[in-house]
Parts: structure tokens; C-alpha cells; sequence
């Protein structure tokens, strides 16, 4: 019996320290450049970054007070995708790209089903994307900005549950190594959820940068 607990207790430890996190940075603006290219020579880009071996995509990832920062990469030339919000692909909100010599797409997609569809609202709520293929390394790296709160559109069905600094959200992963045809299903995939760090407290003032209480003229 009390192997067992002991099995089960070391399980949910190694889910636990498993469970990826998303980091906080005040700085992510200035640290990320959403150019379809990690450079990580100065020191890392991202602050953090997430292999996915059922998917063989690479997540660098980061977030500020509003803003999640997402670098997406695979040595695959098909096409490549992330979903915020749901499990499964029903009710996901997705970002999908493909890079070619000829053409690049990034779009915003909405899980229905075991399908997706453009979403609403999306050329204003993606404040930046870029995707291209690096020759040096083989990968493919696509880059966006995604707000942290989206825009909820008509239905609602823009909403991402738990996309919060200190929240939880599930994401799904998905590509297809063989194809850019964002109508044909993915070769590789996965579901993981993820942990947003939490914004850290603002220091507090030293005491001699308080201003100092008013003092009394003196009585002659
Ligand atoms: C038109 C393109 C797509 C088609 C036709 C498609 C089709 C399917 C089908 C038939 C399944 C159930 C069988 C299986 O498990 O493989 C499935 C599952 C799944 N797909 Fe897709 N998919 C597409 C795009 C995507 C994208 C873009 C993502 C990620 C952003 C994704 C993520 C997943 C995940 C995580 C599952 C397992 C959970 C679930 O059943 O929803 N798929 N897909």
C-alpha cells in the first residue's frame, strides 16, 4: 500500500515538474524580433523554450502584462500549427503557417470539429506574425504576437480559457510534415497543458526614495 501511494505520488511529481511553463518578461518587446528567425547568439531570444517529441515541434515562448510572444520552429517543410484554449481541436484558437520559395501564409483559425476556419477579428488581434525557412539550419520558424485577452467576437468563440499570467491553458501542436495543404491532416500532433508564470510584485520604494512627511515651521 504504501509502495503504491509512493509510485503514485512520484508520478504526479514527474507530471508536475514536466508541466511546461511560460516565463514572465516586462522586456519581451524589445527582446523578440518577430522576423521568422530565433537568434539566439547574444543570448536566448526567448526565455524559454519547449521540445515536443509527438509533434517535433520546437515552442519558444514568453509573456508580458498583455502579450504572449510565440516562436514556433520544425526541420519539417510542410505546413505547422499551435492551438490555444481547448484540449482538442474543437474550440481551439490556432495559429497556422507554411513557408514557401513561392508563398507564406500565418492565419488565424478556429477549431470546429476536426476541422478549422478563419477566425473573426483575427487581422487586429494578431499584432504581428512572420514566417520563413533558414538554409543554414533546415528549420522553419514561424513568429507571432497573440494577445492575452482576444477580442471575444459574436460568439464567443474567440475566447482563450486561461490565458492568464499565474493561469493554466491547454495547447495543441500539430504538423504536417509532407504538405503545405491546410486542408490535409496533420502527420504529427499533440496536446500538453502549460503554466503562465505569474507577473512578480513591483519592488518597493527604498526608504530614502519615500518622500519625506511635511515639516512644521518652527515657532519663534
Ligand atoms: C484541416 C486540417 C486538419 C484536419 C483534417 C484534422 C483532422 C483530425 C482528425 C480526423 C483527428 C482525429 C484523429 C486523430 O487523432 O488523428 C484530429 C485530431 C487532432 N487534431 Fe487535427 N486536423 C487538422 C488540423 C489540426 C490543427 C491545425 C491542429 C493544431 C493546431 C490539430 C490538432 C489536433 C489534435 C490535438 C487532435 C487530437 C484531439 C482531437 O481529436 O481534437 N489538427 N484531427
Amino acid at each position: 500500500m504504501f509502495r503504491q501511494l509512493a509510485l503514485l505520488l512520484g508520478a504526479a511529481l514527474a507530471l508536475a515538474v514536466a508541466q511546461p511553463v511560460i516565463p514572465y518578461d516586462s522586456l519581451m518587446d524589445s527582446r523578440v524580433g518577430v522576423d521568422g528567425f530565433i537568434d539566439n547568439e547574444d543570448g536566448p531570444e526567448y526565455p524559454a523554450t519547449y521540445t515536443d517529441k509527438a509533434s517535433g515541434l520546437t515552442v519558444n515562448w514568453g509573456l508580458d502584462d498583455s502579450l504572449l510572444y510565440v516562436g514556433l520552429s520544425t526541420k519539417s517543410r510542410g505546413w505547422l500549427a499551435i492551438g490555444f484554449g481547448s484540449p482538442a481541436m474543437h474550440g481551439s484558437n490556432m495559429i497556422i503557417g507554411y513557408y514557401t520559395d513561392d508563398s507564406t501564409k500565418v492565419m488565424n483559425d478556429i477549431g470546429a470539429g476536426h476541422a478549422h476556419a478563419r477566425a473573426p477579428q483575427s487581422d487586429s488581434a494578431i499584432r504581428d506574425a512572420e514566417i520563413d525557412f533558414d538554409d543554414e539550419t533546415g528549420l522553419t520558424t514561424m513568429e507571432f504576437v497573440y494577445p492575452l485577452q482576444f477580442p471575444e467576437g459574436k460568439d464567443g468563440a474567440l475566447a482563450v480559457a486561461g490565458l492568464v499570467p499565474g493561469g493554466a491553458c491547454d495547447v495543441i501542436l500539430a504538423q504536417n510534415t509532407g504538405t503545405i495543404a491546410f486542408n490535409a491532416r496533420h502527420t504529427n500532433r499533440s496536446t500538453l497543458r502549460v503554466r503562465l508564470a505569474e507577473i512578480p510584485p513591483k519592488p518597493a520604494m527604498e526608504p530614502q526614495q519615500q518622500p519625506k512627511p511635511e515639516q512644521k515651521p518652527e515657532q519663534q
